[in-house]
């Protein structure tokens, strides 16, 4: 009896197993009603989920074919991800009863087999969005995906293969609001492709082959991205109507002029970026072969584009020669404008662009700037760097009330005396001036003068303004004098000083209060003024490659407490003269980076002898040993000399006496 009852606890227990096994086995997760079976080796859909399931993610596996069971069994199912499979067979119609589906993911499959078959997948009932990139699909077969697909919103065909958009390919899904064609081969587009679904906001043609747009007239469309194709020549239709375009990327193409616009435009984003324009307007005299010789009469640029609405404007990377200033006539909302890397001589605006907020002129071949006063007034960025900027207005940046960060690395600007510059201005305003000075201009921030070569800087010449970094880097040969810095006291942080070649350097870095970075590397110092107890917040200090022997008197050790980096590679540092220094490295506070190149000159027999040590193996102990050492060897000398002036004394006292006695012997 008692064996018996425990044979069928056995057998309960065991069913109990058996029974649960199917499922403790199934491959899927399962999260309310959601089953996620991603990499699992299936090979079918997984038929023995719940009936209710509302999603199944199955993607990372070696699915082939997907059948009507057991997916059609799943009739809440909402969300199905099938990506990352083999699936190159969709039994036809299979998702016509599938009321409550509304995204399927086929990403990355091998759909173009479905399409080789000649099979269509049928009506797709409330299907919102499907993603059918990567299948190598090419020309006229995504149709068999969306033939039927009345409430398609979202439909992705990045990565394959299609050349060509025919005028029919999406008749069957009318309610398309984004198409992403990103990374086909697309050559031609037939007129009429897209203007049939009327909701289509976003347009991704990205990375593909076109070579000309013309008669752009797709009104609705809000983002159009037509960047890494070959477009030579853009040209909307010359219609009056209003036009939806928010967002245009024409960036990495051929274009050769500047798009013609639709004239009623909300255009905001306009990029233009990497392309070979050299005019930005068509000029008679330069553009003869604007028009094609016997094609319909475009619209040309011959009157500046209307971009009321216009907010960014990137021209950058292009060949630009000059820019007509009433291109930017309309222009009144602009906030960022990008001409980097073009080939410009001068630039000038008389329109006051009063929003304008970042200005990128960089990389071109600028030597003047023509702003007229109460232009750019909003400006906060002006990146001016690697121009050869010389001939510059003394108080040009005196003008702009709002400018935080300037970079004028890489130019040939030279600052003025203290007052100099105004004075010479009022003197006589049509002679080029030859000075530029920062004084009061308010909010500077960012200043970068980096390659210059600046010669000096003058007293008090950033006055006025709350410079936080300051690179005055690679001016070789450049004067620092004690009150160069004089009004940044309580606003720099940031100061690099390196490869000036500097000798002297008579701040006084107590005074400055906030300073965390200091470089002043690449230089000929070998002396510091020192800090004062308490005084700072140092935390990089770069004084790599100097003529540094002995850094006692600059009071290092006070700034332990934040600072972080001590560079000193490349100095010929004293062992002895620096003990504080090998007690920083014993402490281990401060980092030293590539401490072990940190060599220092150890004096052996009272300075007769030099060797290289390692700062680092140097021990207070060897110096004061040494020290100990040269003491004896001096008291031995002192002895010494005394001994040989003993010797010396008692021997001419003996001769004296010798003397005396033979003088008395005489006598
Ligand atoms: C998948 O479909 C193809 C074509 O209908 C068929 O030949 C093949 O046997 C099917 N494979 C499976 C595993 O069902
Ligand atoms: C177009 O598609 C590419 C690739 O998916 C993407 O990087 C880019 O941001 C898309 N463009 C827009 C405007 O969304
Ligand atoms: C313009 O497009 C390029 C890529 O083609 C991108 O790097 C750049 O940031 C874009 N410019 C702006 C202002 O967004
Ligand atoms: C540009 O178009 C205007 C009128 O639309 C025409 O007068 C002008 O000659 C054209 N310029 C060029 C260079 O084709
Ligand atoms: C302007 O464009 C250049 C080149 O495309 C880029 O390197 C630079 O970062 C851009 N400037 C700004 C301020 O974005
Ligand atoms: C100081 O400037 C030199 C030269 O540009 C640079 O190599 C070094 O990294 C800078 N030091 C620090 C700490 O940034
Ligand atoms: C050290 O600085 C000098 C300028 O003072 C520079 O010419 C030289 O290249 C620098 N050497 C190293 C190793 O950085």
């Amino acid at each position: 009896m008692k064996f018996s009852l425990l044979l069928f606890f056995w057998a309960v227990l065991n069913g109990g197993i058996s029974t649960y096994r199917p499922i403790a086995l199934a491959p899927c997760e399962m999260r309310n009603l959601e089953a996620f079976c991603q990499n699992v080796d299936l090979h079918q859909v997984p038929p023995e989920l719940h009936p209710d399931v509302s999603k199944i993610d199955a993607s990372g596996n070696k699915i082939r074919n997907v059948t009507e069971r057991p997916l059609t069994f799943y009739a809440s199912l909402r969300h199905l991800d099938l990506s990352s499979n083999l699936i190159g067979f969709v039994k036809p119609g299979i998702f016509a009863e599938m009321k409550n589906l509304l995204d399927i993911n086929l990403a990355n499959n091998q759909l173009y087999l479905l399409a080789q078959e000649d099979l269509w997948v049928g009506l797709l009932p409330q299907v919102r969005r499907l993603d059918l990139s990567r299948n190598s699909l090419y020309s006229g077969m995504a149709e068999h995906f969306i033939h039927q697909a009345p409430s398609l919103r979202y439909l992705s065909l990045a990565e394959n293969s299609i050349i060509h958009i025919s005028q029919s390919m999406f008749q069957g899904s009318p309610e398309l609001v984004e198409v992403n064609l990103h990374n086909n081969m697309i050559m031609e587009i037939e007129e009429g492709a897209f203007e049939s679904m009327m909701h289509l906001t976003k347009l991704n043609l990205s990375m593909n082959s076109l070579t000309c747009i013309v008669e752009f007239n797709l009104r609705q469309l809000e983002v159009l991205d037509l960047s890494r194709n070959s477009i030579e020549s853009f040209h909307s239709t010359q219609s009056v109507e209003d036009f939806n375009l928010i967002w245009l990327d024409l960036s990495e193409n051929k274009l050769l002029r500047f798009p013609v616009l639709p004239q009623g435009n909300k255009l905001a984003y306009l990029n233009l970026t990497n392309n070979i324009m050299q005019f930005v307007m068509v000029d008679s005299h330069s553009d003869v072969n604007y028009q094609w010789e016997d094609g319909p009469q475009y619209p040309n640029n011959s009157r500046p584009p209307y971009l009321p609405a216009l907010l960014s404007l990137d021209l950058s990377y292009n060949e630009i020669q000059s820019i007509p200033s009433q291109f930017f006539d309309s222009m009144l909302s602009l906030q960022f404008l990008n001409l980097s890397k073009n080939c410009l001589q001068t630039f000038g605006t008389s329109n006051e662009l009063a929003l304008l907020s970042v200005l990128d002129l960089s990389c071109n071949s600028l030597k003047n700037l023509k702003l007229e006063s109460n232009t750019l007034r909003g400006l906060r960025e002006f990146h001016l760097q690697d121009n050869h900027l010389q001939e510059l207005r003394p108080d040009i940046f005196q003008g702009l009330p709002y400018l935080q960060w300037l970079d004028l690395r890489n130019n040939k600007v030279h600052l003025c005396d203290s007052h100099s510059g105004s004075r010479r201005q009022r003197l006589s305003p049509n002679v080029p001036h030859s000075c530029v000075s920062f004084v009061r201009v308010p909010k500077l921030q960012y200043l970068y003068l980096s390659a210059n070569r600046l010669k000096n800087l003058p007293m008090y010449n950033f006055f006025g303004t709350k410079l936080r970094v300051l690179d005055v880097s690679m001016n070789w040969g450049l004067q620092i004098e004690a009150k160069s810095l004089v009004g940044l006291e309580f606003s720099l942080e940031y100061l690099d000083l390196h490869g000036n070649g500097l000798t002297t350097l008579n701040v006084d870095f107590s005074l400055f209060p906030h300073l965390r970075y200091l470089n002043l590397s690449d230089n000929q110092l070998s002396w510091l003024p020192a800090w004062s107890e308490d005084c700072c917040v140092l935390e990089v200090l770069d004084l790599h490659n100097n003529s540094f022997n002995s850094l006692k008197n600059s009071q290092i050790p006070t700034l332990e407490k934040n600072l972080r980096n001590l560079y000193l590679v490349g100095n010929p540092l004293s062992c002895c003269g620096n003990i504080w220094l090998s007690q920083m490295i014993h402490k281990a506070v401060v980092e030293i980076p590539d401490l072990d190149l940190v060599k220092c000159q150890f004096a052996r027999s009272l300075g007769f002898e030099e060797e290289e040590v390692h700062m680092s193996h140097v021990r207070p102990e060897d110096c004061e040993r040494e020290d100990l050492k040269n003491m004896s060897v001096l008291i031995f000398l002192a002895i010494l000399l005394v001994l040989s002036l003993i010797v010396i004394g008692v021997g001419l006292v003996c001769c004296y006496r010798r003397h005396l006695f033979g003088r008395h012997y005489k006598v």
